[in-house]
């Protein structure tokens, strides 16, 4: 009786222990990266089944619905591009409600278990207005030299990614969000080849979200 009431008890306790250790673990194990060319989440492999889904294509009322379908299509990963034109209409009149509410979007797709790539550009051809640059960019003398390291350009860039950026860090996964990389710029090899301009978007990107996000970027094909 007497062993058979430890057994009890046991089996009582083991799921409790367990519940209590990946409480405990969760936070602390929360990490996504690459190691020997595998990604890895929370210490175990993972194989990324990803599309793209853009928030701002879609009347938010459907955001639900569109990742659901996403969802049952397979894709465990969502990937959206960020248009700076709608979020920067203005100079400085920042939009972040409605349609634009990115960080709703991003907030849902983590409900409905889904990580996310987010490309911010900030220029993102994605068959949109201008690549997704503000029209206004277009208005300043003397003109700016898009996608490259005039500093009258790249200023804009820091002031855009100041806001959006802040909005990000704490929706990266490591953080406790969904994102887990971050790509920048969009087919870049393609238009021109100013490293420097790279190395300064790396840069900012790092300032705010911080060494451990994984950065990227895409390339055409006919780059190669
Ligand atoms: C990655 O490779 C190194 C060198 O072969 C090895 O020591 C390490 O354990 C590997 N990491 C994982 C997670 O398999």
């Amino acid at each position: 009786m007497a062993s058979g009431g430890t057994f009890r008890n046991l089996l009582l306790v083991l799921p409790l222990y367990l519940a209590l250790a990946s409480l405990v673990g969760g936070e602390a194990s929360r990490r996504f990266w690459i190691e020997n060319d595998t990604f890895r989440k929370d210490g175990v492999p993972f194989q990324i089944v990803g599309g793209d889904v853009h928030y701002f294509r879609i009347v938010p009322e459907y955001w639900k619905d569109r990742l659901l379908r996403a969802k049952a299509l397979g894709l465990n990963t969502i990937q959206t591009y960020v248009p700076w034109n709608l979020h920067e209409p203005e100079p400085q009149s920042w939009k972040f409600k409605g349609f634009t509410d990115i960080e709703s979007y991003l907030r849902l797709a983590q409900e409905l278990e889904m990580l996310v790539m987010l490309r911010v550009g900030p220029y993102i051809c994605g068959e949109w207005d201008l690549g997704g640059f503000p029209p206004w960019l277009l208005t300043i003398e003397p003109a700016l030299k898009l996608r490259s390291s005039d500093s009258s350009y790249l200023s804009l860039v820091e002031r855009w990614w100041g806001v959006l950026l802040l909005k990000v860090a704490p929706l990266l996964y490591n953080n406790g969000g969904p994102v887990i990389m971050v790509q920048i710029e969009n087919e870049f090899g393609s238009f021109g080849d100013d490293k420097n301009y790279l190395h300064h978007l790396v840069q900012l990107a790092r300032r705010y979200l911080g060494n451990d996000i994984i950065l990227y970027t895409v390339l055409s094909a006919h780059t190669f």
